[in-house]
């Protein structure tokens, strides 16, 4: 059963991104600064077959530069038509494989570049949301690379809820949890 369940969580990262409306689409990213939370929405990208869950974000971010300092992260996913949530824990890295990130940056259509263009770094305060200035020659896209350690499984269900955990370093074998 728990073999099962590793598969089922696994697809739905793996594949649930790809529908338009698939609620993994979206999910919370936290990082940590000075033992602070610090969490925000991202759009998942892509999962590797390694289990690497994949976002698109400025360099200049603030969670990039968080995320320097301490790589450890975790990222929050609900599913309310099938009230199962996923969490997933490990170290973010920047990918620096240049194949890799063109590859991921001709994924950029149209406008959406301009998340990567702003003249003023990302959380810079502006006195106008209009005045967001634009510069063409400088694309400061990058790719963060969170390499899933430990994958939590908590589908809400009649009579037992059924909450899972899975570790790499336990090659994923699972365990039962109390909910
Ligand atoms: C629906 C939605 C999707 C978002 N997707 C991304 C994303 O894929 N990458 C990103 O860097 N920010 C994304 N954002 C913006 C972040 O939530 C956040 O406001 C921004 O990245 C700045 O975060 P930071 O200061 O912690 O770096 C998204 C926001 C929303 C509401």
């Amino acid at each position: 059963m728990l073999c099962e369940i590793f598969k089922t969580l696994r697809n739905e990262l793996q594949f649930g991104y790809l529908k338009r409306k698939h609620p993994f689409r979206y999910c919370y990213l936290a990082s940590a600064c000075d033992s602070r939370p610090i969490i925000r929405t991202v759009v998942l990208r892509d999962m590797t077959k390694d289990l690497e869950l994949i976002f698109f974000t400025d360099s200049r971010s603030q969670k990039v530069i968080q995320l320097k300092q301490n790589p450890q992260a975790e990222v929050l996913f609900y599913h309310p038509k099938k009230l199962l949530q996923i969490k997933a824990s490990g170290n973010v890295s920047l990918l620096t494989d240049e194949e890799k990130l063109n590859y991921y940056q001709n994924k950029i259509q149209g406008p959406s570049i301009n998340d990567y263009i702003t003249k003023e770094p990302p959380s810079t305060p502006i006195n106008n949301p209009d005045w967001v200035e634009y510069n063409n020659e400088e694309v400061n896209f990058c790719v963060l690379v969170l390499k899933i350690e430990a994958l939590e499984g908590l589908q809400l269900k009649r009579p037992n809820h059924i909450r899972t955990r899975f570790k790499r370093q336990d090659s994923w074998k699972g365990e039962f949890l109390v909910p």
